[in-house]
């Protein structure tokens, strides 16, 4: 197939492009580079041999993204584009919302404009707020985000949702992440996080290689096995390939489809800390503080649907993300710029 990335030279889409690319798919990019380097996609290309041809347009530029189509004709388009800081959205908001619906609302209509109804959008686990069931169906509710990037990610579901009802031309599949961390094998991709990273492993990393002291642990005192938060962290190549299989879903025609992509595990902050201190032979100094606000004791998913329906499960356990992660800071501490 012919697929559209937006945000395709960030931390998911270039790992998506690579896999896209090896499953014989053709891979154009949309980005505004706001929080990408083109090198990025120029690493895609050594991984695979192709290098996705990028468009620099910001997708609220209805004529630059008109050009696009015009261009091209897409198969789908897989929707990462958008801002993600939860910190930034809170002092933000007014470019959160700009950016993410906005953007979001100029593609469909352009989509449209050109016959392509297809659509995968990167959604979040944030958007079931606190959620009513551990561990997290695709029945369980949404629920109310702790802050206006989870809400982008909420309404622009709603508005996919409204727009899939109304045309039923349309296919659209709403994939909810849960913790993305880990890099492709090669150690020539990876997340690239603009200033001090506010994720857990991008810290780790950055402590790792000595550019920040210690890591801070945001509260021992929750209700887990080691009184520190759980999270269901997922590899990014197993991410990745579940946007491939979600293309299934498309060629399917399987209208409105929701997944989960996770692991269905969760390990506390101690256990990603330790993992990695062990299978990197790295000590990751690090201090108790206080409980981080909006943030949950346990979230994780329950990936049942997308195995039975997308044939999809994720692979790789948490040794490989910490391993991966740690060969991509390693070999690139400056990120791109080395
Ligand atoms: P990322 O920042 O690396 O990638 C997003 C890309 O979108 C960047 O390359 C950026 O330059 C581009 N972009 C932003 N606004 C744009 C605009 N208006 N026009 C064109 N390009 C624009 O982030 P990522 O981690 O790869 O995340 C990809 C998607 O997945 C995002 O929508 C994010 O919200 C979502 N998501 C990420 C996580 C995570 O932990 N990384 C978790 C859940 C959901
Ligand atoms: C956060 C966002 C979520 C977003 C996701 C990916 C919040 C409340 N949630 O998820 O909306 O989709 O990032 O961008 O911000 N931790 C530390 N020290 C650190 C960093 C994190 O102890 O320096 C802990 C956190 O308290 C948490 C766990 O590590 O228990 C994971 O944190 P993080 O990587 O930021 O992800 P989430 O908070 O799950």
């Amino acid at each position: 197939m012919n697929i559209l990335l937006t945000g395709g030279a960030g931390f998911i889409g270039s790992h998506t492009a690579v896999e896209l690319i090896q499953e014989g798919h053709t891979v154009v990019v949309v980005d505004n580079l706001v929080n990408a380097s083109p090198e990025s996609l120029k690493r895609v290309g050594v991984i695979t041999g192709t290098e996705p041809r990028l468009y620099t347009v910001d997708l609220r530029d209805r004529d630059g993204l008109e050009q696009v189509f015009a261009e091209n004709r897409f198969d789908c388009v897989i929707h990462f584009a958008g801002l993600k800081a939860v910190g930034e959205s809170v002092a933000k908001p007014l470019e959160y919302y700009d950016n993410n619906l906005t953007g979001t609302l100029v593609l469909l209509d352009v989509m449209r404009a050109h016959g392509c109804k297809n659509l995968i959008f990167s959604s979040s686990a944030t958007v079931y707020g606190s959620p009513a069931e551990i561990p997290i169906t695709e029945h369980c509710p949404k629920g109310a985000p702790t802050n206006p990037y989870g809400w982008t990610k909420s309404m622009i579901e709603q508005i996919l949702t409204d727009v899939q009802f109304a045309d039923k031309e349309w296919n659209v599949v709403l994939l909810r992440y849960f913790n993305p961390i880990g890099a492709h094998k090669s150690g020539l991709i990876g997340e690239n996080p603009n200033g001090i990273p506010n994720n857990l492993m991008p810290y780790i990393t950055q402590v790792a290689v000595g550019k920040l002291p210690q890591l801070s642990v945001y509260g021992n005192d929750y209700d887990t096995p080691d009184g520190t938060g759980v999270r269901d962290y997922i590899h990014v190549v197993d991410l990745a390939k579940g946007h491939v299989k979600a293309l299934d879903a498309i060629g399917r025609r399987c209208g409105l489809a929701v997944y989960n992509l996770g692991t269905g595990v969760g390990y506390s902050v101690l256990d990603v800390v330790n993992t990695f201190s062990q299978v990197n032979q790295v000590e990751i100094p690090y201090v108790i503080k206080g409980r981080r606000a909006g943030d949950l004791a346990t979230c994780y998913s329950d990936p049942t649907k997308a195995g039975e329906e997308l044939g999809w499960h994720a692979e790789l356990g948490l040794a490989e993300m910490c391993q991966d992660s740690w060969r991509w800071q390693k070999n690139n501490p400056n990120g791109f710029e080395s």
